[in-house]
């Protein structure tokens, strides 16, 4: 069976990403073949396509971290040909081919059974979209609920941050949106922001205070770096600040002083190894209490061939919301 796939390959120092032909043996192993409908583009998409981008070891691959699709073929009990289904993170599109080609074949404990959401609206929210709602969901187990203040998110106009705004405004709670796009506040407003500021720290000059004032009761964070300590110096009495990224940078310049004298807490976020029981649980939940409700304004629908130009347009900030690549019928 020959199929189209998006492949990287390495060349002269470089990484070309082009449309091929390719055989069966691309598809590898694994009990479950999806024939793809949609995939995503994802941060790390980017990064798969990128010169020591640190995801990627071996090359050729085909990138996409994400996909949604149908079933065409399942050695699996647990899935059957017709299923709607998910499938991200784990080793797709980094070390095993991913989205970004007409056919996956994946391992049945990668794979989730679509429960009250399109192959679309999957796509639409996607790996970002999933890492948002774990976010959102390790705020409330936190104990988190609308009463105790505005929740902040940073990197708003991105994937993560976009659909944590969404998610959180649609479960009541007053959102604080950071955002380094000046002509952004209407879309923000749109998906739920009720406030718009600047990205953090407001004033990139001052010397940064261990503790400030109390600002926000938690926060969603996506950036990381100087940004991430600012908010952590901001959170109040036992709010927490769930970190899922870094394109604010991986150093986190902080003092133990928020985590000791306010008791906040600093929530790990990880979508890729996310056991998949728990997985699938979210996802049933992303269908049902936490379904984003303007997942039609925060997405935009690019086809499979133009996925080089979405990348481009993540690796130089003009990027915002969520873009679903259309895969089935537009090789
Ligand atoms: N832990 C996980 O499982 C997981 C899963 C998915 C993503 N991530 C990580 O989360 C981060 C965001 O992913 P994404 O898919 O949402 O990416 P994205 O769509 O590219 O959004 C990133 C946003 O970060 C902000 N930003 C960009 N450069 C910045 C800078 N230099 N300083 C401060 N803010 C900056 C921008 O928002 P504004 O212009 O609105 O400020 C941008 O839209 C990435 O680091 C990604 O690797 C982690």
């Amino acid at each position: 069976m020959d199929y189209f796939a998006m492949v990287a390959r390495e060349s002269d120092g470089g990484i070309t990403l082009a449309r091929e032909q390719v055989g069966e043996e691309f598809l590898g192993t694994g009990e479950v073949t999806i024939k793809v409908h949609y995939s995503s583009a994802n941060y790390k998409d980017l990064l798969a396509i990128t010169p020591r981008g640190g995801v990627v070891r071996n090359y050729p691959i085909v990138p996409g971290i994400d996909l949604t699709g149908e079933v065409i073929a399942s050695e699996s009990d647990d899935f059957a040909t017709g299923d709607q289904v998910v499938a991200h993170g784990y080793e797709l599109g980094v070390s095993r081919n991913g989205g970004f080609a007409e056919y996956a074949r994946v391992p049945a404990e990668w794979v989730v059974r679509l429960d009250g959401l399109s192959t679309r609206d999957a796509a639409a929210i996607g790996t970002a979209g999933f890492t948002a709602a774990m976010s959102v969901q390790a705020l409330l187990d936190n104990g988190l609920t609308p009463d105790d203040g505005a929740v902040l998110v940073t990197g708003a106009t991105g994937g993560v941050g976009t659909v944590a705004v969404d998610i959180l405004s649609g479960l009541g709670f007053e959102v604080i949106a950071s955002t380094g796009k000046t002509d952004a506040g209407d879309l923000l407003a749109e998906i739920g922001a009720n406030e718009v500021i600047g990205r953090l720290p407001l004033d990139p000059d001052a010397k940064p205070r261990p503790l400030d004032k109390a600002t926000w009761a938690s926060a969603v964070d996506s950036v990381g770096g100087a940004s991430l300590a600012h908010v952590l110096s901001r959170i109040g009495y036992g709010g927490a600040v769930a970190a899922s990224g870094l394109t604010g940078g991986a150093d986190l310049p902080t003092t133990v002083l928020p985590f000791i004298l306010r008791g906040v807490r600093l929530l790990g976020i990880d979508s890729v190894f996310l056991p998949i029981a728990e997985r699938r649980a979210l996802w049933t939940a992303l269908g049902k209490d936490l379904r984003p409700q303007h997942l039609s304004t925060i997405e935009s629908l690019t086809p499979i061939t133009e996925v080089n130009a979405v990348l481009q347009s993540i690796k130089n900030g003009t990027h915002s919301g969520r873009t679903v690549i259309s895969v089935a019928g537009e090789f």
